[in-house]
């Protein structure tokens, strides 16, 4: 009888977890029992051909009246990306926060004119780790379901906010996942934004500021988060987030060099708002020209990645991550070792989606001389 009862109890559960799932959920890391259960579930989406390079790479009004700026709402999801946060307050993303990598790619492209290669090549990264490889949806952040088994698994729902996968350690503005929060906007940190502003830019974020308060962030890790990891593809992406304030958050029309003024800094880290009459940048930032940035960033603290071993100041580098050097090592190591480890056991239709999403990541580094590595079978 008891075992009766807890077979019942059992298949309940296990009916809440297909009912309660959500569209925009990622299937990484879920067992082949789970897969069967949900994949059945999901309305599919056509896979859709990512959107090219724009044809007008000028600077453009992007706070214009078809895209005012209005807080989110309570269902709406935000989350670590101050970027993308923006488009979707903006109405250049679904103002829900979730959205298909197209209409990713389309949106920082038309918004803040990131450069075609880079827009896949993070876009694709992030929905083949956080997204939903058969809804064809992100979300920008996290988002518990209301219904659901107690509690639901924070690796389904966390979208962007999933640690470790893209998200990671030392941002600017959003504290280690350690301390329990990775995504929301933290004051104190802030506060140190415009210290270092202060001190090293005379009131401005430049890339002196961006090159100290790197090295500070990564040194206030180690100092206190025993569980500090700085390996890729976190090694690349923070590199590449101190740079992005200076490519896409100073108005295109600016005529002094690349400093980005605090009040227009705080709106975009803090709410996701675009200063009043906003132009985008007037530079399409591709791979090969953001990347001179994070090498400058990196050549006044050259810090190679690793992590701290359990204990705070254990930093130890590791010799098995790509570092700056070697952007192919990135490519390759993300997919035979991230997105593999996540899906082995996509079959059938999750795996034709996965390669079909793992051709499109590899549109963005193809002109880096980068091998393709062979469809997962
Ligand atoms: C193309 C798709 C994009 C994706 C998938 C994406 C994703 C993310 C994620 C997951 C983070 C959190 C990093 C972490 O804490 O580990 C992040 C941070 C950041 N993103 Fe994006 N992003 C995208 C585009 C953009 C754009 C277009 C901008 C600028 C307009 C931008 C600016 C930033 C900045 C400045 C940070 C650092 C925040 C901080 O350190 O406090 N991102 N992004």
């Amino acid at each position: 009888m008891a075992r009766l009862l807890f077979a019942i109890l059992a298949s309940v559960i296990a009916l809440d977890l297909v009912l309660a799932f959500p569209s925009y959920a990622s299937l990484a890391g879920l067992s082949a029992r789970e897969l069967d259960e949900i994949i059945p579930t999901l309305e599919r989406r056509v896979i859709k051909s990512p959107p090219g390079p724009l044809k007008n790479t000028s600077a453009v009004l992007v706070n214009d009246h078809l895209h005012p700026w209005r807080p989110a709402g309570k269902d709406d999801i935000r989350g670590p990306c101050p970027g993308l946060n923006a488009l979707a307050s903006h109405g250049w993303l679904p103002r829900n926060g979730i959205a298909s990598p197209s209409q990713i790619i389309t949106a920082v492209q038309e918004g803040f004119n990131m450069g075609n290669d880079l827009a896949l090549v993070v876009t694709y990264a992030a929905h083949l780790v956080d997204g939903n490889l058969l809804t064809d949806l992100l979300s920008i952040g996290g988002k518990t379901p209301k219904t659901g088994p107690d509690p639901p698994k924070p690796a389904i729902v966390g979208g962007l906010n999933t640690h470790a996968v893209f998200e990671g350690d030392t941002s600017m503005t959003r504290g280690d996942a350690f301390f329990g929060d990775n995504h929301s906007f933290n004051e104190t940190l802030f506060d140190q934004f415009v210290d270092f502003s202060n001190k090293f830019g005379g009131g401005f974020y430049n890339v002196t500021v961006a090159q100290e308060l790197r090295f500070q962030r990564i040194q206030q890790s180690i100092a206190t988060n025993p569980q500090f990891s700085f390996i890729s593809p976190r090694y690349f992406t923070a590199f590449a987030e101190s740079i992005f304030p200076l490519a896409f958050f100073i108005d295109g029309r600016h005529e002094t060099p690349f400093q980005l003024d605090m009040t227009v800094a705080r709106g975009f880290f803090q709410d996701g708002r675009m200063p009043d009459g906003f132009f985008r940048s007037n530079i399409s930032w591709t791979l090969d020209k953001i990347g001179p940035g994070l090498d400058v960033v990196f050549s006044k603290h050259p810090i190679e990645p690793g992590a701290n071993n359990g204990t705070v100041n254990s930093y130890t580098l590791d010799p098995n991550s790509a570092d700056l050097s070697n952007f192919c090592k990135l490519y390759t190591d993300f997919v035979n070792i991230t997105v593999r480890g996540l899906y082995p056991n996509a079959k059938g239709t999750l795996l034709a989606a996965l390669n079909k999403n793992l051709e499109f990541f590899f549109e963005g580094v193809k002109d880096q001389g980068c091998e393709q590595v062979p469809p997962f079978v």
